[in-house]
Parts: structure tokens; sequence; C-alpha cells
């Protein structure tokens, strides 16, 4: 049970929300087609918490195929979606290939599929998309990777909405003296492969897609999408600490008790009430160039 990702998931959720660029979003809510059934495409969607930001924002009726390689967080989208839908007055009810989410400007349909997308060359879930989506997955992927999916996308003719490219920027307040040391180590662990495609663009990622869609005719708008995040966040600080804290004794393991140390300040702040985190995150929109 990938219980660990689903709670961290659920942790960053709101912070994620409030980051994204609403200007992409009305942007690519405009290039999309808003006659007839809008089909959509969401990568890597962990419960989908793309589906739940983008369903009321994009036009309407819609068709979702959601797809991950954990059964387990699949298994949670439609709970999630549940909780959402509630707390907005939805209807959400199971239909032949899933379920569906009912409201008075909102029809959706959808599917989650488990799949591995190291196998990006299956191109059957491509076929008849307007939109491909991801949220927070284009650091994780190779340089390649992202090029199979601009082509992808291209011989569908499909827009391209890729949110919360984490693009190597983070500060914390107050400031500790290792701050410095533990964001290197872990922008560097961020290029180690993560299974998809060899090793990951990482902070890097942004650039190689604007390169990868440049190059198939793409129209692209990119906007920054800096998570910030208060001192009441106290649980989603801990989380994101410890991740660091733990990718980069993986990179330098005999830095370890600087490590462990800077952790415990960091914490100490995040307990107190005092620590304020910003991560840098860069959102991408793009669809094919029509001259
Ligand atoms: C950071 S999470 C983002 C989840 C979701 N898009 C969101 O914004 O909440 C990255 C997701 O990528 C999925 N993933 C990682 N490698 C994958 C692969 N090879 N095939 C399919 N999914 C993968 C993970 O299971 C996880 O759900």
């Amino acid at each position: 049970m990938d219980e660990s990702l689903a709670r961290w998931l659920r942790l960053r959720e709101e912070a994620d929300w409030a980051a994204r660029s609403a200007a992409l979003t009305y942007a690519i809510a405009a290039a999309v087609p808003n006659t007839g059934t809008l089909h959509v495409l969401d990568l890597a969607t962990g419960t989908g918490s793309n589906l739940r930001f983008l369903a009321e924002r994009l036009p309407s009726p819609q068709r979702w195929l959601l797809l991950d390689r954990s059964p387990d967080l699949l298994a949670l989208v439609r709970a999630r979606t549940e909780e959402w839908a509630a707390a907005r007055q939805y209807e959400v009810r199971s239909s032949a290939t899933g379920f569906s989410i009912r409201a008075e400007r909102l029809s959706c349909q959808v599917e989650t599929r488990r799949m591995d997308l190291n196998l990006l060359d299956e191109a059957t879930p491509f076929e008849g998309r307007h939109l491909v989506t991801a949220s927070a997955l284009l650091d994780l992927v190779s340089e390649g990777w992202v090029r199979s999916l601009a082509a992808h996308c291209r011989a569908v003719g499909a827009a391209a909405l890729f949110t919360l490219t984490y693009d190597g920027r983070s500060s914390c307040d107050p400031a500790e003296p290792e701050d410095d040391l533990v964001r290197g180590l872990m922008n560097a662990h961020q290029h180690r492969d993560k299974g998809l495609g060899g090793p990951a663009a990482g902070p890097d990622a942004m650039a190689a897609a604007e390169r990868a869609f440049e190059d198939v005719g793409y129209v692209i708008r990119t906007d920054a999408s800096d998570w910030v995040i208060g001192p009441d966040a106290r649980d989603f600080q801990g989380e994101l600490i410890d991740g660091w804290a733990q990718a980069a004794t993986e990179q330098q393991p005999d830095a370890a008790a600087i490590i462990a140390d800077w952790r415990t300040r960091r914490l100490a702040h995040v307990d107190a009430g005092r620590s304020r985190i910003v991560v840098g995150h860069h959102d991408l929109a793009a669809w094919p160039r029509r001259d």
C-alpha cells in the first residue's frame, strides 16, 4: 500500500491548488474545444487531485482517463473525489467504466487505469484526447520521455497542461546555515532515475519540456506556481523537511550528521509555529501552433 504517498498527496493538495497558475488554467480552458465532449488524459494521477482541480474549470461535458502505476492510489480516487463533491453538493454515481460527477454546470465521466508510464510508446491512451495533463510529474521524467510525450500530444493534436514542476528553488524562513547545502544535495538527487525514461530532468524539467513542445510546433506559455507554505501547515512542512533530509543524506551519506542536525533545527522552527517555506514550481501550457 502506498500509504505514505497517499498521505503526502493529501497534505499537498491544498498548497498545490493555491499555487497553480490561474492564468494558464484560463488559457488552457480557452485552447480546448468548447463543443462536444472534452476528452482529457491525466498522467500519473495519484489520487486524482488534477481531476478535482480542473473539472470545474474546463468546458463540460468531460470524459477523463486517469493513469497511474499504483493500484492503491487509484483505489482512492473515487473516495477523495466523493469528499470533494460532497463539499460542493455535486453528485457522484457509478457508471459503466468508473464513476460520473454531476452538477448544474458539470458533467464528467471518470475512468481509472493502471499503467506504467515508462511504456509511453503505448499510444492508445492518447487517441482522441483533446487535453493531456499531469500535475507534479515532469521533474520525475527524463528528457527523452518528455520528447516522446510531446510527440504523442502532437500526433493527436492535443493541448497540454503540466503543472507544479519543481524548478530547483526553495527558501526557508528563518534561515539555517545548511539550507543551501541541503537544497544542492536534494537537487542533485532529483536527477536520479525515477523509472520514467532514465535519469530524471529534475530541476531542468521545465526547460526540457519547453524544448520538446517547441520542437513539435506548439505555442508555449509558462508561469510560476510556487508553494508558499505558512506556519500553520505543520504536518506538510514536517513531511517536506523529512523528504529533503532523506534525499540529501542518500546523496551524500558522509554528511548524515550535519543533515540530521539541520533537520532537528528546521523541525523546531515548524513546531514553534515560526517556519515559512517557499518551493519553486512552474506550470506549462501548450497547444498546437495554428499558423
Ligand atoms: C508526485 S505524485 C503526483 C500525483 C498527482 N498527479 C498529484 O498531483 O497529486 C507522482 C505520481 O506519479 C506516479 N508514478 C511514478 N512513476 C510512475 C510510472 N512509471 N508509471 C505511472 N505512474 C507513475 C506515482 O504513483 C504518483 O502517483
